[in-house]
């Protein structure tokens, strides 16, 4: 990775750590040897962080993306850790059906854009051995991701009316029906439990959250298209939406909201 790949890296890690101890605390009745698939992993960490924990169960971690899969295998080699990276979709999984023992998802599964929900529900339910684990996370709403919520809020402030609207109804829309938990029970999973799980995500400076916020990811080409001035204004008016977040040393502790639902095939 370059080393701007690397802090985007950091930073999302950053925001997404939180996330870790209440996905993985639902899998702790597996037995070993237990198969756990994690859903669009990216590069992994969150199986990554589950082989540590639990070096007796056997953990695939599928994505599409082919470079985020050879960065999770490289992590795994470095730490010496177990993970089969499988380039695949969750649109149509390489599973035998009623294989698995857990599903696994951290903003993968449900995430708009990445496949409909109804087939992903159903290739999930599939796969799973009756009475399987679902354990996953995601962004229901588009004002629970600091990264959307600030953002969006400045750009909003700088750019002409109108120029975001897009985004955030598209956003709203797609993530309706898996809000309502429909898709699951369509699918025939049971003991859907949902909810919403608060935690903090701390940026070391303001620099750090500037990188992530408006240099990386779908809020990056809006914020390049500010001139110099905006710019400028856009910086002043960031820092002064997270204030209330700012610690002693400098850093910034920011709210994020994410839903999380567990349920049994
Ligand atoms: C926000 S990232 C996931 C972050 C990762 N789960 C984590 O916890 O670190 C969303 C991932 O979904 C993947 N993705 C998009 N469409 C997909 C599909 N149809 N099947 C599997 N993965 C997909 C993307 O390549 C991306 O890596």
């Amino acid at each position: 990775m370059t080393s701007a790949e690397n802090d985007a890296f950091a930073n999302i890690m950053r925001l997404l750590a939180g996330l870790t101890d209440p996905l993985l605390s639902s899998l702790a009745s597996l037995p070993a040897g237990a198969h756990v698939v994690q859903l669009g992993c990216g590069t992994g960490e969150l199986s990554l962080a589950l082989a540590r924990r639990r070096p007796d169960l056997r953990i695939s971690a599928i994505d599409i993306d082919s470079a985020a899969l050879d960065e999770g295998r490289a992590h795994a080699v470095q730490d010496d850790l177990t993970v089969d990276f499988r380039e695949m979709s969750m649109a149509a999984l390489d599973f035998a059906d009623d294989s698995v023992d857990a599903i696994l998802s951290r903003m993968g599964l449900f995430l708009p854009g990445t496949a409909p929900f109804d087939v992903s529900a159903r290739e999930t339910a599939r796969v799973l051995r009756a009475d399987g684990i679902l354990s996953i996370a995601f962004w229901a709403n588009l004002a629970d991701s600091p990264y959307t919520a600030i953002g969006i809020s400045v750009l909003r402030k700088i750019l002409p009316e109108g120029a975001l609207s897009d985004m955030e109804s598209s956003f709203a829309e797609a993530a309706r029906p898996a809000l309502l938990g429909s898709p699951l029970a369509d699918a025939g999973f049971r003991d859907i439990v949902a909810s919403g799980f608060d935690w903090e995500t701390e940026y070391p400076s303001f620099e750090s959250w500037w990188a992530f916020d408006a240099e990386f990811g779908p809020l990056k080409a809006l914020f390049d298209s500010l001139d110099e001035n905006q710019t400028i204004a856009a910086r002043k008016l960031m820092a002064d939406s997270m204030s209330a977040c700012l610690t002693e040393s400098g850093s910034y502790r920011l709210p994020a909201r994410a839903r999380m639902i567990t349920a049994r095939r």
